[in-house]
């Protein structure tokens, strides 16, 4: 055995010593400067491990001849405490100290900040192993530093490519007011700009999260992408729990740096008000985006290591340095692959700016801080860097940045399962796993809304139609019956044309209850402006009709009552002047509303409601068709001015004339009746549409049975006297009777029943004054008889005035007021 292990050493050896003749003995040094932050108090002191790692890449860097020929590599380097100003400090010293540095390794982002911004004055490529600001990618500023630490916003590009893969389009983001953080969300907000995804609110916190993730209930965010640090998380985590923000419904993206068991810190001392059942319930399913620090698959690195070994070594080195990975892991451990393949990096920049100085025949030896042509080589050469190192493969983007892979994580029954990788550079996204969802069911991005909208029930419709065509066919079947007895003088004398125009109307606006009740579910949407063309036509001019009918006739009579008491006759009108002209003033309101602002269908939506089968994720938004136009308001309210003014009117009208008696209009008491029926359902039914206007079904179901009651009343006051005495004397042509056309007032009525009661009362009086000539007559008698005896004859004008005068009163007593100009009562008269 040990004979092998001799065999084995001399062949080494040899190889070794064959190496050397090949290669240059590194006599000459080539020097490096380092800024680490260590003994500090305050943030990133990850120089504990990276300095020990950078150590160790040197030596390996060092031993091998292929690299730097003739160069040994030297790092100098002093503690920052990752304090700027001492970083500063740190730097001059090693600048201003001799011999010449060629670059610089720095870490911590403050530090890197002022030493990446100074470097360039000295032709200084810095190499930063660990800083993850994102402000450190801006070229202008910072135009000579590259980092084998990824920047934060290296999780954006994969947090945007899960959002992708899942159908995400609709996220939320909650940051710590850092600036880390600031820079990061400023970047996810870019991507996500161009990738199509919706950022609905961000939120920004200091110490205190619990507004900003009550606004992210409010604004119904479901993913959401949270960045802050590990303190802030467990606030976060726990106010999560509170408002209810977790579980199914909801994804959070975290930050994967935290320890794997960050939830479940001293939360009493912390002052979280949660228990760590509740933190864990809180955390179950979140997922992680994680920068890789430590390449993956364990081939071997062009160190020749693979990253176990390295790992070995490293906690060998750290244990001589007074760190036990043991017990406590020193802080930059993660990051310690880092600064191993930041010195590499230089090495082999400087290996490759070595040739191409050669070439020029010159010499890295010549370097100064003036010197921009080397500056410049070493910079493009940092530029081309590509090499497998510990912590993964090492390239650059043009910005400096690391171009890393990242590691997705999710929490399941807390504990963090690894779901995939994503490559950046490649837009290669791996899943590892499934990931696992609480529901079984990707979450949705949003509350899904389903548009409802409100129709009437078609029961209702198929009823409403029903009735009203039932009420069509009554009034088609008025108008013929007005034609068929039109020489009735009932028919005749109650204006048939009139009753006609009126019947028309009812036609019409029981039409219309018909195409009330047509929306969405029986119209489609492009023919639902005819829809509401037809609709106010039908609506105007049926009622114009309808009640302008009516309206004409008391108007007629009013007439009649006013010609009379001024004693002036006028001819009869042949046209019905008032009907014309209503229905004129109605085509043009319309046809002017058509033309200039038509009614167009729009939709009103209503709060969202909860469906009744509860579907968890599902709101129902309802929604009602509505006829509308621009100035919906003004129209109807030249319209409802006009109808309003109408009804006034007719109102007055229907008052004035209450009384009044029209021969050639013997039905105007009914026309009266139906009028006041009319505006007093208008009046109802007006504030109480308005009222119930949400509800399709109330609304039309109010509207249309206002309008079929009135519609039937008016045909029933109206027409039904006249059909019961036409249907009791259908072949009676007339009553003979050709009075000319006179109106009755209620004084006149009253004179009569004056005239009757003296009538009656001298009638009376005649009877007692005959009773008595008859006493006297007989006495008379009687005396003549005693007379006769004597010789004396009879009077015979003692009985006939009795006869005469009891024939004279007595036809009047009977005789009605209609036919008052057969009273003859000069007697009467003349006795008083
Ligand atoms: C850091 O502090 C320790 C003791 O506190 C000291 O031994 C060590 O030299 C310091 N390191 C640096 C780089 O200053
Ligand atoms: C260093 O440069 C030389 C010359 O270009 C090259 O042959 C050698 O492979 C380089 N070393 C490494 C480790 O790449
Ligand atoms: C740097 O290191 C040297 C010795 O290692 C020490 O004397 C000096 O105080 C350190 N600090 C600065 C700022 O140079
Ligand atoms: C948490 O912190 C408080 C106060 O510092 C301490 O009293 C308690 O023992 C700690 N609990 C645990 C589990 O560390
Ligand atoms: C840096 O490298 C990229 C390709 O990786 C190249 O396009 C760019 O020109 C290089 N920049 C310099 C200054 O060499
Ligand atoms: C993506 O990366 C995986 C390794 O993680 C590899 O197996 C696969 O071939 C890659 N796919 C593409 C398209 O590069």
């Amino acid at each position: 055995m040990s004979g092998f292990r001799l065999i084995v050493s001399i062949v080494f050896a040899l190889v070794t010593v064959s190496h050397c003749h090949k290669w240059p003995p590194k006599t000459k040094v080539l020097h490096i400067g380092g800024i680490f932050p260590i003994n500090g108090t305050e943030g990133w002191q990850g120089g504990m491990a990276c300095q020990p790692s950078a150590m160790m890449a040197l030596d390996d860097v060092n031993s091998r001849f292929d690299l730097l020929p003739g160069y040994k590599l030297k790092l100098h380097w002093n503690d920052s405490e990752c304090e700027p100003g001492l970083g500063a400090l740190v730097m001059y010293d090693l600048l201003y100290k001799p011999p010449q540095k060629l670059m610089l390794l720095a870490g911590c982002s403050t530090v890197c900040t002022t030493v990446a911004e100074a470097a360039k004055m000295w032709n200084l490529v810095v190499l930063s192993y660990g800083a993850s600001s994102p402000a450190l990618s801006n070229r202008q500023r910072f135009p000579t530093l590259f980092r084998t630490h990824p920047s934060a916003t290296v999780h954006n590009p994969t947090r945007v490519k899960i959002l992708q893969n899942f159908g995400w389009s609709r996220i939320a983001i909650l940051q710590q007011a850092e600036e880390v953080f600031i820079s990061t969300v400023e970047d996810l907000e870019t991507r996500c700009r161009e990738s199509g995804i919706e950022i609905v609110t961000r939120q920004s916190f200091l110490n205190d999260p619990s507004e900003s993730v009550r606004n992210l209930r409010r604004q119904d965010a479901r993913i959401i992408v949270g960045l802050f640090y590990v303190v802030a998380a467990r606030r976060v985590l726990c106010e999560m729990y509170k408002q209810g923000l977790y579980g199914s419904s909801y994804v959070w993206f975290f930050i994967g740096w935290y320890e794997d068991n960050w939830y479940e810190a001293n939360l009493s001392q912390e002052k979280i008000e949660c228990t760590r059942e509740q933190m864990k319930e809180a955390a179950e399913g979140h997922l992680t985006t994680e920068a890789l620090n430590w390449n993956q698959d364990n081939q071997k690195t062009i160190s020749g290591m693979t990253v176990e070994d390295y790992r070995k070594r490293l906690n060998n080195e750290l244990l001589k340095n007074g760190h036990d990975v043991n017990i406590r892991f020193p802080d930059g451990y993660q990051e310690a692959p880092l600064a191993y393949d930041a010195v590499w990096a230089v090495a082999l920049a400087l290996n490759r700016t070595m040739h191409r100085l050669a070439e020029r025949g010159r010499s890295l030896d010549d370097f100064t801080y003036n010197d921009a042509i080397s500056a410049g080589e070493i910079y493009s050469a940092m530029n081309a860097t590509q090499f497998l190192g510990v912590s993964g493969t090492v390239a650059f983007s043009s910005k400096g940045d690391r171009i890393a892979w990242t590691l997705i994580e999710q929490m399941i029954n807390g504990q963090y399962n690894k779901v995939g990788y994503y490559d950046t550079q490649t837009d290669n996204l791996t899943w590892l796993a499934e990931a696992r969802w609480i529901n079984g069911k990707i979450p949705q991005d949003r509350t899904i809304i389903i548009d409802k909208l409100r129709t009437v029930s078609f029961g209702l419709f198929v009823t409403m139609s029903l009735v009203s065509s039932v009420g069509i066919a009554a009034a088609i079947g008025l108008i013929i019956f007005n034609v068929v007895y039109r020489e009735q003088k009932l028919i005749e004398l109650s204006q048939p044309a009139c009753n006609n125009v009126m019947l028309v109307g009812i036609v019409l606006l029981l039409s219309s209850v018909i195409l009330l009740g047509m929306d969405g579910d029986t119209v489609p949407v492009v023919h639902f402006p005819v829809v509401c063309q037809l609709r106010a036509w039908l609506l105007c001019l049926g009622f114009t009709l309808a009640f302008g009918a009516m309206f004409s006739k008391v108007w007629r009579v009013h007439r009649k009552m006013k010609e009379k008491k001024s004693r002036t006759q006028s001819a009869k009108a042949k046209v019905d002047w008032v009907l014309v002209g209503l229905s004129c003033i109605d085509v043009i309101i319309l046809t002017i509303w058509a033309i200039v602002d038509p009614q167009m269908r729009m939709v009103e939506n209503f709060q969202l409601e909860n469906p009744t089968d509860t579907e968890k994720d599902i709101k129902i938004r309802p929604s009602m068709e509505h006829c509308e136009s621009k100035h919906q308001n003004i129209w109807l309210g030249v319209v409802y001015g006009y109808k309003g003014l109408l009804l006034i009117f007719g109102l007055f009208l229907a008052y004035e004339t209450r009384s009044m008696k029209v021969r050639s209009i013997n039905d105007s008491r009914y026309v009266g009746m139906s009028i006041y029926n009319v505006v007093v359902l208008c009046l109802i039914t007006a504030p109480v549409s308005l009222v119930i206007s949400s509800q399709a079904d109330a609304s039309f179901a109010f509207v249309t049975a206002a309008l079929a009651f009135c519609c039937f009343i008016s045909m029933a006051l109206i027409f039904l006297p006249k059909v019961v005495e036409v249907v009791r004397n259908p072949d009676r042509p007339g009553d003979g009777d050709d009075e000319t056309d006179q109106t009755v007032s209620k004084e006149e009525e009253e004179r009569y029943r004056k005239l009757q009661q003296e009538n009656e009362q001298l009638q009376q009086l005649i009877a007692s004054r005959e009773h008595k000539l008859k006493l006297l007559n007989q006495r008379l008698l009687e005396r003549n008889a005693s007379a006769n005896v004597n010789g004396v004859t009879a009077n015979p004008a003692v009985v006939s005035p009795s006869n005469n005068a009891s024939t004279n009163v007595s036809t009047p007593v009977m005789s009605g007021p209609a036919r008052t100009t057969t009273i003859h009562l000069p007697p009467a008269k003349k006795n008083r």
